[in-house]
C-alpha cells in the first residue's frame, strides 16, 4: 500500500558565495561590516538564497536557479528578499506555513554573533513567522578549505512546513 501523505514537508537548502572585495555583505537582509563581500549576480545573500531554496524544496519546486536564472538582467543586483518573498508566496498558495527554521552560516570571518537577532527578526519578518521559530547559527571552517581560508561563506538550512488546514 502506498504511504499517506503527511500534512508535514521538510525542505533542505544550501549556498556556498565567493567572498570578494569592492561588494557589500549582506546577510539575511543585514548589512555586515566586513573588508569583502560576496560576489553574485543578485545581492549574494547567502542567507537568503539557503532558506529560499529550502523552501521551495520543501515544496517540490523548481529551485531558486530556475525560478530566477542568473543570466536574467532583471536580477542584476536585485535584494535577495525578492527571491524569498516568492518562495513564501507559493509555501502560502500551495496551503502551507512555516513550522520551523534552522540554518548555519559558515564563516571563517567576519564574528555573526553580534549580529544573529538582527538576521533572525528580519527573517522572521520575510518569513512572516514569529522569531521563536527561527533559529540561526554560525560556525567556522576552521581555517581550512575555502570558507576557511576567507575565500567563499556558506550556508545550510533546513525547513519544516505544516499544512495549513490541519
Ligand atoms: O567550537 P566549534 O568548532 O563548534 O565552533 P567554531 O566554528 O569555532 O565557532 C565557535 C562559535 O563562534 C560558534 O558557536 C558561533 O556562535 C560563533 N561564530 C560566530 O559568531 N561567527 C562566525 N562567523 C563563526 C562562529
Ligand atoms: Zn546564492
Amino acid at each position: 500500500a502506498k504511504a499517506p501523505i503527511l500534512p508535514y514537508r521538510v525542505g533542505h537548502g544550501f549556498d556556498l558565495h565567493r567572498l570578494a572585495e569592492g561588494y557589500k555583505l549582506i546577510i539575511g537582509g543585514i548589512d555586515i561590516p566586513h573588508t569583502k563581500g560576496c560576489e553574485a549576480h543578485s545581492d549574494g545573500d547567502v542567507l537568503l538564497h539557503t532558506v529560499t531554496d529550502a523552501i521551495l524544496g520543501a515544496l517540490c519546486l523548481p529551485d531558486i536557479g530556475q525560478l530566477f536564472p542568473d543570466t536574467d538582467p532583471k536580477w542584476k543586483g536585485a535584494r535577495s528578499d525578492i527571491f524569498l518573498k516568492e518562495a513564501v508566496r507559493l509555501m502560502d498558495e500551495k496551503g502551507y506555513v512555516l513550522g520551523n527554521l534552522d540554518c548555519t552560516i559558515i564563516a571563517q570571518k567576519p564574528k555573526l554573533s553580534p549580529h544573529k537577532e538582527n538576521i533572525r527578526n528580519n527573517l522572521s519578518a520575510l518569513l512572516s513567522a514569529d522569531p521563536s521559530v527561527v533559529n540561526i547559527k554560525a560556525k567556522t571552517h576552521e581555517k581550512v578549505d575555502s570558507i576557511g581560508e576567507e575565500r567563499s561563506i556558506g550556508c545550510h538550512a533546513v525547513v519544516m512546513l505544516i499544512r495549513k488546514d490541519l
